[in-house]
């Protein structure tokens, strides 16, 4: 029931100065930050990252996106954390993201529109799918002693 997740704050979100308030966010729903990082990746950690989407034809605009600058990486945890985050971020095509989510409130671009141009989609944050993606993203980004334990005024209430 507690789980872990893998959140990106993308470069879109880390150049338009969204870190704090996406953070905030998490934070304010008690999620606890167990690990947190900035890190510019380049296009060979961009694949291993996106495997299960470069043969795809938006590929090339998602690898542009995600290498234009430093992202800030975070793990959060807490009572399904991952479903949780991902209702939090909205959709992935904001267009598509009620308001209220992250990408409902911040971001203002579409599938449609970003494919045409032929542009990564900047929708802001990453977050894991499921179990077995956020189990293998944590792996990716975090090393273990990276990635904290402790005790955070939420877990009074949630832990018995
Ligand atoms: S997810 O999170 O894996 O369920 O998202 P998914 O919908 O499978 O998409 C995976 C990433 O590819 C991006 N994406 C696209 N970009 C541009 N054009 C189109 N049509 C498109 N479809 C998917 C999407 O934003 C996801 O990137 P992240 O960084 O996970 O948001």
């Amino acid at each position: 029931m507690i789980e872990k997740t893998l959140v990106l704050i993308k470069p879109d979100g880390v150049q338009r100065g969204l870190v704090g308030e996406i953070t905030q966010r998490f934070e304010k729903a008690g999620l606890k930050i167990a690990a947190m990082k900035m890190v510019w990746v380049d296009k060979k950690f961009a694949k291993k990252h996106y495997a299960e989407h470069v043969d795809k034809k938006f590929y090339s605009g998602l690898e542009s996106l995600i290498t234009m600058g430093p992202v800030v990486a975070m793990v959060l945890e807490g009572v399904e954390a991952i479903s949780l985050v991902r209702k939090m971020a909205g959709s992935t095509d904001p267009k598509s993201a009620p308001p209220g989510t992250i990408r409902g409130d911040y971001a203002h671009i579409s599938y449609d529109y970003a494919d045409k141009k032929g542009i990564g989609i900047k929708n802001l944050i990453h977050a894991s799918a499921n179990e077995k993606d956020a189990e293998k993203e944590i792996k990716l980004w975090f090393g273990k002693e990276e990635i904290h334990s402790y005790s955070s005024v939420h877990d009074v209430h949630i832990l018995k």
